[in-house]
């Protein structure tokens, strides 16, 4: 496995892989990996002859300073965790690499990045479409693999790559979970462990919408209101979003159920702020 640092070296690795005749497939990271991660680069390479994975933590798509350095990170048991996985190259920029000096272009799905999650987090998609954007650039990739648990991110860069002729396969890869149903996510070592066991409140109301959807004459609001009840009987969770959204555009949705519909919610535990998702079908 390659590490590189550098767009350079990272170029002339990937040049390498190419060379072999080999297509590339690239899941982009911000580290901390757990098995969510290693199921997209199990992907990747399932349709890629190499693999490359970049870990960075991405300061524009941070509102707050402090949550970008309370971002965990742990660079040598990712690369213990890659190298295992049989991953060929390691890109791991540093921020000045990724946004040289005097850096000043951006790029945003103007509706898409605005509209659910990115209305309570001003600039976060715009700050992940000019990273993906420029990763894309340096990397190259084939195809690229992103989860669906972080649902409005993929629409955007299904949108982006849509928009800009990149010309790279988008690939969403299902939401990983814990045993207890918890969507895996580099957020949830800082949760307490009381918030910890509160927290598969997520998981239960989305599965308890999913079951509601096969009643004849469900409709979206019953299951905004299953939603609703099963986190509010959970006293550590606080409902912060809930949306119903078509499945592609995330156009608001309501009335009887049918076509799918995608739910998002995001629940905040103490100052972590959870996120799931469920595609219900009628
Ligand atoms: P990060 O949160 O590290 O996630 C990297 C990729 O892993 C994303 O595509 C995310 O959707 C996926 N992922 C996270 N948890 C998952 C789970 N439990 N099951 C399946 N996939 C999961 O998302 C980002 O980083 C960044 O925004 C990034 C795209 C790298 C741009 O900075």
């Amino acid at each position: 496995m390659q590490i590189c640092r550098t767009i350079a070296d990272t170029r002339a690795a990937v040049a390498a892989l190419r060379g072999t005749g080999k297509s590339i497939g690239f899941v982009p990271t911000m580290g901390f990996l757990h098995d969510g991660h290693l199921s997209l680069v199990a992907r990747a390479q399932a349709e890629c002859g190499a693999t490359v994975v970049s870990i960075f933590v991405n300061p524009t798509q941070f509102g707050e300073a402090a949550d970008l350095s309370a971002y965990p990170r742990n660079e040598s048991g990712d690369l213990a965790l890659l190298e295992q996985a049989g991953v060929d190259v390691v890109f791991l920029p540093d921020v000045d690499t990724m946004y040289p000096a005097g850096d000043e272009t951006v790029v945003e799905t103007t509706r898409l990045a605005n509209i659910l999650h990115g209305q309570v987090r001003p600039g976060h998609f715009r700050g992940v479409a000019s990273v993906v954007t420029r990763l894309f650039n340096i990397v190259q990739p084939d195809v690229a693999v992103f989860g669906e648990k972080d649902y409005q991110q993929l629409q955007v860069i299904r949108q982006m790559v849509r928009d800009l002729h990149m010309p790279v396969r988008i690939i969403g890869g299902p939401t990983v979970r814990e045993a207890d149903g918890l969507a895996m996510s580099s957020r949830n070592v800082r949760l307490s462990a009381e918030d910890r066991a509160a927290a598969i409140v997520l998981n239960r109301a989305l599965n308890a919408a999913q079951d509601h959807a096969h009643r004849p004459g469900a409709t979206v609001d019953d299951l905004r209101t299953i939603i609703t009840d099963t986190i509010a009987a959970e006293p550590r969770a606080t409902l912060r979003g809930l949306d119903s959204v078509t499945a592609e555009g995330l156009h608001p949705i309501t009335g009887p159920l049918s076509t799918p519909v995608a739910i998002m919610i995001s629940v905040q535990f103490g100052d972590i702020l959870l996120i799931d998702q469920k595609v219900i079908q009628p």
